[in-house]
């Protein structure tokens, strides 16, 4: 059940391929364009098993999406329904992200306790802090979440605890029609969202701040139409050059923003990966062995945690040990028991992993526990002697969109099994 990839390892990548639009600029997009009255096109929409439960989400909540290719039409002009399906909630977590958007346009929102990975426990109180600042009544029972707006949402003064993406992302879009001035303090400034911020201004609104840490919204009376290109996925052209360096190839990824990556490309750089940043690609080189590297994931600009993963199954394979923190999940580092039935020696203490390197991975059948971890796995089958399979591989098609097509076009032996 899940899939499985079948790769035969040894063989060094080398070619170039392209990013495709971000996993996670998409989805939050998305669940914007329920705040205009009107069609909003999207180009650069990765096919990916998130984006079509995103895709029913919006669907039940009464918009008409049309997806052709790369690129979404949502016209969000009636809305009918503000409860969030349970089913479709519990299978992405960032459907929650039409919360904001649900309380903004129809004043009131039911949503049941957002899944997603399996990295650790992940709650959304900050996020409902800011909808209650923004007054609107937040009731929990039984599993769901009753948010509504009984007067027009009043703009407010907003701190946030941590730099959530999610609570930044979902109160700027239940800010966008309040009366008056919200400002949100200690936001995320991840990449993506500027991009949303960039979205919701071609809409009609008026955001400004967004990768600086202080977000303000100035309340505006409805959205129009509008057309946005999604940004590149940072992480999708990460983990791809982490395979080439992984192989001791060559691997150049097309259509990035390398400013998006500075915290990557500085360690693959320190582990001894050359690295050449060019205006909109890179191009990693490694013949040499790889040295150990210590990693802390933190909010942007920090080493994201989304490469945590792949960045283990590279430092599995270095020379001498490197200690990798991770701070923003508590139960992130499943991969690392996988990790070390191929042959990895690396030992978890709570947050910190210890990873002695080792001269060869081995294959053999390992799991992919959540997304990112079926990235690392990949990567760990890519470098290793003998065939590893991948299973659960459902998990991985949640966030790249034919990773195995764009290995192969790079020379890898990847095949995949449905099951
Ligand atoms: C987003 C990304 C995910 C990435 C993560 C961190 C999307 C769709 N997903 O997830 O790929 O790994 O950012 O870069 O963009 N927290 C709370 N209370 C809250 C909200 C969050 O305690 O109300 C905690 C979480 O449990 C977690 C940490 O804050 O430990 C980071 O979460 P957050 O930044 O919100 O990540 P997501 O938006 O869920």
């Amino acid at each position: 059940m899940g899939g499985k990839f079948i790769i035969m390892g040894g063989a060094p990548l080398e070619g170039e391929v392209s990013a495709n639009g971000a996993k996670n600029s998409a989805l939050p997009i998305m669940a914007a364009a329920l705040l205009a009255k009107g069609k909003s096109v999207l180009y650069g929409i990765p096919r990916l098993r998130d984006v079509m439960v995103m895709k029913k989400v919006l669907e039940c909540l009464g918009a008409k999406v049309n997806y052709n290719g790369r690129c979404m039409e949502i016209d969000a002009t009636r809305l009918n329904n503000h409860k969030v399906p349970p089913d479709l909630t519990r299978k992405l977590r960032a459907s929650n992200l039409v919360m904001g958007a649900l309380l903004a346009r129809l004043r009131k929102v039911t949503a049941a306790y957002p899944g997603g990975c399996d990295i650790g426990s992940r709650p959304i109180d900050l996020h409902l802090k800011g909808f209650q600042l923004l007054g609107a009544e937040v009731e929990e029972k039984g599993g769901y979440i009753h948010a509504e707006l009984k007067n027009p949402p009043v703009g407010s003064e907003i701190y946030l605890d941590y730099p959530s993406v999610g609570a930044t992302e979902n109160i700027m879009l239940a800010a966008v029609f309040s009366r008056g001035k919200t400002v949100i303090r200690n936001a995320a400034r991840e990449p993506e969202i500027i991009d949303l911020q960039n979205f919701l201004n071609k809409l009609g609104a008026k955001v400004r701040g967004a990768g600086m840490g202080t977000i303000v919204i100035e309340g505006v009376e409805e959205l129009k139409e509008t057309e946005h290109e999604i940004i590149p996925d940072r992480i999708e052209a990460a983990t791809l050059l982490v395979a080439g360096a992984i192989t001791g190839g060559r691997v150049k990824v097309n259509n990035i923003i390398p400013e998006h990556m500075e915290a990557v490309i500085v360690k693959l750089r320190e582990a001894g990966v050359e690295v050449a940043v060019q205006h909109n690609s890179i191009e990693v080189t490694c013949d040499e062995t790889i040295g150990a590297v210590n990693i802390k994931t933190l909010p942007y600009p920090g080493f994201p945690t989304d490469m945590q993963p792949q960045m283990m199954a590279l430092m599995s394979l270095a020379e001498g040990t490197s200690i990798i923190s991770e701070t923003i999940f508590e139960n992130r580092f499943k991969h690392a028991l996988e990790l070390n039935r191929m042959g990895a020696d690396i030992t978890v203490e709570g947050r910190i992993a210890v990873v002695k390197g080792v001269p060869k991975l081995s294959g053999t059948f390992v799991e992919a526990t959540d997304l990112r971890a079926g990235a690392a796995l990949i990567l760990a089958g890519l470098a290793a002697e003998d065939i590893t399979v991948v299973e659960n591989i459902r998990h991985i098609d949640r966030g790249y969109e034919d990773i195995d097509l764009k290995l192969r076009a790079l020379g890898a032996k990847i095949v995949r099994v449905d099951g």
